[in-house]
């Protein structure tokens, strides 16, 4: 799967861009020349969002209203499917897939399932638990048929419990939520536990390619103790629950507990090993999409050249080339990667002051 032709307008130093794509695509240009904007079109084509910023007034061009995106995916039929999207300064929002309007970003996500490898996603060891659930999440959402309704069901039941909380309703009326969100909260957790399983499966094969870490050791940690049925956490919180005016237990509070011996990950390995490890978790997780999805994800890969050293970048472009999934890749100076590329048909886009030249 991959995206055949690429249109931005107004985004930001993105006045008009049309081009035509390759399975790898070089991005290369100046400081400030608009290569991370590019990959963020490609991004908010994917999800409805951008990977900088909630502010669509920041994204859109400073000498326009509104902006709009178009891409071509060639999907593993070999059948083209348009996507659009086009958000104005004023709040105005429109998604089209094969010309028909969609109301939901996660129809974005299955038409063009993205991984992003940019300055950022390399805190996902040392940043909060929110980081890695949304890294689990994006796997189970692809994996797991229905996850998006389940998630929103879950959420819509926590927050109502949560309101009945802070507005001190009586105990019985707080209860009455507990039924929902267990039976929600517990297929999420279902879901995750599974993904996860598969998920380790594939990372440890590809780890040795890239790092030797014999005792890595991956948890999943649910967002209630693990010695309670998640029932029995509620109703041992509630008190507690009632005095904080939220429900401390649950899916929402899961993480991906990852240690090496026994001590977390993030404070015995180096920044350098960290980010291969990072590295390594982005690449198992595509290849388990493709094993699944019998297609292969596209990935965005934003200043790789500043994150790691040469004969590292090497090893990540291989692997991610192996998976045979379109690149998107930014540089300064194209002569740095291109020679892990070698047989690759590659396309190099030069891009000045926002114009591909
Ligand atoms: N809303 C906007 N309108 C116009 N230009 C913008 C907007 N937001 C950012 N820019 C400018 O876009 C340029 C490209 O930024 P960026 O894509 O981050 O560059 P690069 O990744 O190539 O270093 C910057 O010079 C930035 O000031
Ligand atoms: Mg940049």
């Amino acid at each position: 799967m991959s995206i055949t032709q690429l249109n931005i307008n107004t985004f930001r130093n993105l006045e008009s861009v049309s081009t035509e794509l390759s399975n790898v695509n070089i991005i290369q240009g100046e400081n400030g020349s608009g290569k991370t904007s590019f990959l963020e079109a490609i991004h908010f084509l994917g999800l409805g969002k951008s990977f900088r910023t909630h502010i669509i007034n920041r994204i859109v061009s400073h000498n326009a209203d509104a902006f709009s995106l178009f891409a071509n995916v060639l999907d593993v039929e070999q059948q083209n499917k348009p996507v659009g999207v086009e958000r104005s300064a004023n709040g105005r929002s429109r998604m089209r897939i094969a010309g028909e309007d969609v109301y939901s970003a996660s129809k974005l996500a299955e038409v063009l399932p993205l991984q992003l490898l940019e300055p950022h996603s390399f805190s996902l060891l040392e940043g909060g638990p929110g980081l890695r659930r949304s890294f689990v999440d994006w796997g189970v959402f692809h994996v797991e048929h229905n996850f998006v309704n389940v998630w929103k069901n879950y959420s819509r039941c926590v927050k109502q419990r949560n309101m009945a909380l802070r507005t001190q309703c009586k105990r019985d009326e707080i209860l009455s939520w507990n039924a929902e969100v267990i039976e929600n909260g517990l297929r999420i957790d279902a879901a995750r536990k599974s993904y996860i399983e598969l998920f380790c499966e594939t990372l440890y094969k590809i780890l040795p390619e890239l790092i030797d870490l014999p005792n890595l050791d991956i948890r999943y940690y649910s967002g209630w103790p693990a010695d309670k049925s998640y029932e029995d956490a509620l109703t041992d919180g509630f008190i507690r629950d009632a005095s904080l005016g939220y429900t401390q237990f649950g899916p929402h509070h899961a993480d991906l507990k990852i240690k090496v011996g026994k001590h977390p990950a993030k404070e015995v390995l180096s920044r350098g090993q960290q980010k291969l490890f990072i590295c390594a978790m982005k690449i198992a997780q595509g290849l388990l999409f493709k094993s699944v999805k019998q297609k292969s994800c596209i990935y965005l890969l934003d200043d790789l050249v500043a994150e790691l050293d040469y004969l590292n970048q090497g090893k990540v472009l291989q692997l991610l080339s192996d998976q045979q999934s379109q690149l998107f890749i930014t540089c300064t100076d194209a002569k740095t990667i291109l020679p892990h590329l070698n047989t690759l048909p590659s396309k190099l886009l030069k891009i000045r002051a926002g114009n591909i030249q």
